[in-house]
């Protein structure tokens, strides 16, 4: 009896186990743009994929209206060349929901018209379920000078919220670095909001507004911080930036500091503030990337 117990109770902390390292996330193929030709071409969904992690188990939700687009899964060869004859699955209820049940890639293309030729089409790589790997905590450096968006500065960007997004993407935001929103003074300004409001683009309550360009920020706390601006429309329009600071800054003699900002010396005029040389690649990956989208869109 008491062995019989013993062994329920393994059983049950086995499938929680099993439950914890298999629980699913749902995928919003594009977030709020949902399943359509994107403004920017393929790139969009290309650059939303990098930033998931997809695992056996996740769900993939289409969002689209019926009649207007539909999906389907189709072979490596098919998503290359855009061929919608003989899909593998066709949905033409939107929202579809996909669930990822094996590992390896998986591609999907829109098949009315040309849209898949537009950019409607996303490759993806799904990886076994399992502990995800901790995070390795990030090397010791000194602190950095981010200048919001790069060359783009701050604005409403032209591919949308994904814009921000993709900056921020692979950047690690330290306790000390600084933040340097540029912008033409009088038409935008920035609000450093709650996660709330910056959601649902709520700005009558920010938690400070600064309407003075360069605006720079040093990042005084852990945890997640969100900007956006007051203007109208231009949060719903996607000027908008979440980041996560992680750790503090280390190895330098300057301490973070909260009055003077720890930034490089440079002309002021300068096009580029020296920062270390890798944001600067991310950098000028960020620009090609809204480029592209520019050129589609003008
Ligand atoms: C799908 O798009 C509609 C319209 O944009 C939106 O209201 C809805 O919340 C979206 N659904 C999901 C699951 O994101
Ligand atoms: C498209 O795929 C179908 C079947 O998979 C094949 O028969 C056809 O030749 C392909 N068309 C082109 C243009 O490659
Ligand atoms: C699709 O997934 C969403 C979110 O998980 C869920 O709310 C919805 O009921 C699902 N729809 C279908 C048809 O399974
Ligand atoms: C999936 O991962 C493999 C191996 O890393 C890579 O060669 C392939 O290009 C990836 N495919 C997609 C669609 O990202
Ligand atoms: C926006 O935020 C303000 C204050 O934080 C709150 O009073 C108001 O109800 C919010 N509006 C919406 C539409 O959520
Ligand atoms: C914005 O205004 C401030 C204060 O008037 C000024 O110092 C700054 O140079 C202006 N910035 C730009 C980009 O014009
Ligand atoms: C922010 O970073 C912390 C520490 O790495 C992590 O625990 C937390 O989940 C992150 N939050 C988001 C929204 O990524
Ligand atoms: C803000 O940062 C920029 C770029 O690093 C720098 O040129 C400028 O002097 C800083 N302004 C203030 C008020 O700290």
């Amino acid at each position: 009896m008491a062995k019989t117990s013993k062994l329920a109770i393994l059983a049950i902390a086995l499938c929680a186990i099993f439950q914890a390292t298999a629980a699913q996330t749902t995928h919003v193929v594009g977030d709020e743009l949902g399943w359509l030709v994107p403004p920017g071409g393929p790139l969009a969904y290309a650059t939303w994929a990098a930033m998931q992690t997809f695992t056996v188990g996740d769900v993939l939700i289409f969002n689209f209206t019926t009649g207007d687009q539909d999906v389907a899964r189709v072979t490596k060869e098919a998503y290359e060349t855009c061929n919608s004859t003989n899909p593998i699955t066709l949905i033409t209820t939107g929202p579809a929901n996909f669930t990822l049940d094996s590992i390896g890639e998986y591609f999907f293309i829109g098949t009315m018209d040309r849209r898949c030729t537009l950019g409607q089409k996303l490759a993806i790589n799904v990886s076994a379920p399992g502990p995800k790997p901790s995070p390795v905590p990030p090397p010791p450096r000194g602190p950095i000078t981010y200048t919001i968006g790069d060359d783009l500065g701050w604005l409403v960007p032209p591919g949308g919220a994904i814009a921000y997004a993709t900056w921020a993407f692979d950047k690690i935001f330290l306790i000390g670095d600084t933040l340097v929103f540029e912008f033409i003074n009088g038409t935008q300004d920035v609000a450093v909001v709650t996660k709330e409001a910056y959601e649902k683009c709520n700005t009558t309550n920010p938690i400070t507004i600064l309407t003075t360009s360069p605006a720079n920020i040093t990042l005084t706390t852990k945890g997640e911080h969100f900007f956006t601006s007051t203007y109208g429309g231009h949060c719903e329009l996607g000027q908008k930036l979440a980041i996560n600071v992680t750790a503090s800054s280390s190895g330098t003699a300057n301490p973070p500091s909260t009055s003077t900002s720890p930034v490089s010396e440079g002309p002021s005029g300068s096009a580029l503030p020296p920062v270390s040389s890798a944001p600067y690649r991310v950098g000028a990956g960020f620009l090609v990337t809204l480029f592209s989208i520019a050129i589609v869109f003008f």
